[in-house]
């Protein structure tokens, strides 16, 4: 035998293409030949390979060796196709009988000695496996975990190529034990911890009832960070299908944590306002890999002091707020990663951090401050529903004993807010009331009569902007699912409008 075939999974984005990787070893000249399409880390397999194999008992043919990944269109990358491409080459030979690799997927990186290391992406490489009908798979010992959370499917855990020859050759099992996943030591913050900012905790609750992205703007050290932190504590906890794409995102990032598929707390994350806008969309020269507003899919994505980010940063987010995506083209097709998030961005009121509205201690121009703030303003700012001012704690609440509600009470009345507004648009396309379609606020989902002249009344005085005014009414709805009220009226409509207009902007 000469010819053989090895199965494998290249990612595109999350989804997971069945590669075939044949090898043919031919009389001739001694060389390798890798064919259909590889990235640098892959044409390195070679070297790879072939100590991997001599350190294993096996040889490496002296012959002329091609190795040729299909479907050819589809770009590999990465170093997760050493362990497949080592066992094509020892069925080629012989030694591993043709039939024993056939339906299985091989997956794992190789170092010199012939360990098999871990790779990323496993996740979701093993449910798309699975979809497309295998029910077995040889992984790498460090994704055993994340292995298993695909319940169809038998995974075999290596962590040298001798196993995998032994699996193969004898039908040997490696001998090792799942390890023990500890989940009593999460812990998570507690809203009862941040004293005070009563006004914004209730944006955060709203945030939370609603889908709405919130800005914080308040002097350094008021807690703004602590509240964002403490969003994800008050969020519905992630359904079973949210928590396996989660994960799976996680996986290809290398960022996967088994605790994220048994804690169900939405993720967070806050990437520094330093960072680049390909490490906030994703990106990269070879692989594509998910950026900051994918991996805090499904939970919250807070950028702290956002008015320093470098330019484009917060640009680049528009894309994946208007559409829960993130798509990167590049020369071979477009890749793409779910990116639904809550944006909580968080802004000094100046640059100096002491503009209280007085003006007191403050040292900035007028002129600085506006341009401070300008740079949160336009089509980001247009996404923003809600703008809370976070003031200096005051020396009696600080000073007071009394503990707030905590992250479960609160998370209580979220739930029971959204249960109502899905409810109501259980024939709609969208459950959160961020999501109500403008021209829908003007007919269907409008406040009472009461609320509505209120709105008017305040766009006739051209104090509030067209979509000022639809914000509002979204907001509105959150306030009125918060309290048990049926239809925003001048109360609800009162409470979103100060929400959103609270703090001047200038
Ligand atoms: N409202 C508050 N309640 C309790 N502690 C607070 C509060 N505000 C600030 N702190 C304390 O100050 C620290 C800094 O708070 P932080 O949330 O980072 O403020 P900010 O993001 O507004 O600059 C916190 O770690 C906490 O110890
Ligand atoms: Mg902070
Ligand atoms: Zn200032």
């Amino acid at each position: 035998m000469t010819l053989a075939r090895v199965r494998s999974i290249a990612l595109e984005g999350l989804r997971g293409e069945i590669v075939d990787i044949e090898v043919d070893i031919s009389d001739g000249l001694p060389g390798y030949v890798l064919l259909g399409l590889p990235d640098t880390a892959l044409q390195e397999s070679k070297e790879r390979v072939r100590s991997a194999l001599q350190n294993s008992g096996a040889v490496w043919p002296n012959k002329r060796v091609t190795v040729s990944l299909s479907p050819a269109w589809l770009q590999k990358s990465g170093s997760g196709f050493d362990l497949p491409i080592a066992v094509a080459l020892l069925v080629a030979q012989g030694i591993v009988p043709e039939e024993s690799a056939d339906r299985i997927i091989i997956m794992g990186e190789l170092s010199l000695d012939g360990s098999v290391r871990p790779v990323r992406g496993v996740l979701p490489s093993l449910i798309s496996a699975s979809q497309q009908g295998f029910s077995e798979a040889i992984v790498p010992l460090g994704n055993w975990v994340e292995s298993s959370s695909v319940l169809a499917l038998k995974t075999i855990p290596v962590s040298h190529l001798r196993e995998v020859i032994g699996f193969l050759v004898d039908g040997e099992v490696p001998d090792v034990q799942m390890p023990d996943i500890e989940t009593r030591g999460v812990t998570h913050p507690d809203l009862s911890e941040v004293v005070g900012q009563s006004g914004a905790k209730f944006a955060l609750e709203l945030t939370a009832i609603g889908g709405h992205h919130l800005l914080l703007i308040g002097p350094p050290g008021t807690g703004k960070t602590m509240l964002a932190e403490r969003l994800p504590t008050i969020l519905p906890p992630l359904s079973n299908e949210r928590a396996l794409e989660v994960a799976a995102i996680h996986s290809v990032a290398g960022l996967f944590n088994p605790m994220t598929l048994r804690d169900r707390t939405p993720p967070f994350l806050a990437p520094h306002h330093s960072t680049t806008p390909t490490a906030m969309v994703g990106g990269g020269s070879q692989a594509i890999k998910p950026g900051a507003c994918s991996i805090a899919h499904g939970g919250v994505l807070f950028i702290d002091e956002a008015p320093e980010c470098a330019s484009g940063v917060l640009d680049s987010l528009r894309q994946p707020l208007e559409s829960g995506s993130v798509s990167i083209s590049r020369v071979r097709g477009t890749v793409s990663y779910p990116a639904n998030f809550l944006l909580v961005l968080a802004a000094n009121p100046c640059p100096c951090g002491r503009f209280n509205g007085r003006g007191r201690a403050c040292t900035c121009s007028s002129i600085q401050i506006r341009r401070y703030m300008q740079k949160l303003s336009g089509p980001l700012l247009d996404r923003i529903d809600i703008r809370s001012f976070v003031e200096v704690p005051s020396r009696a609440e600080m000073a007071s004993t009394e503990v707030g509600e905590s992250s479960e009470e609160v998370r209580k009345r979220v739930l029971i807010a959204r249960e109502i507004a899905q409810e109501r648009f259980k024939f709609e396309n969208w459950s959160l009331n961020s999501k109500i379609p403008a021209n829908q606020l003007r007919y269907k989902y409008r406040a009472t009569r009461e609320g509505m002249t209120f709105l008017h009344a305040e766009l006739d005085h051209e104090r509030l902007s067209a979509r000022g005014f639809h914000k509002v009414l979204r907001l509105a709805w959150s306030v009125a699912d918060r309290n048990g009220v049926q239809i925003p009226g001048l109360s609800e409509v009162e409470t979103a409008y100060r929400l959103r207009e609270g703090v001047s902007i200038q």
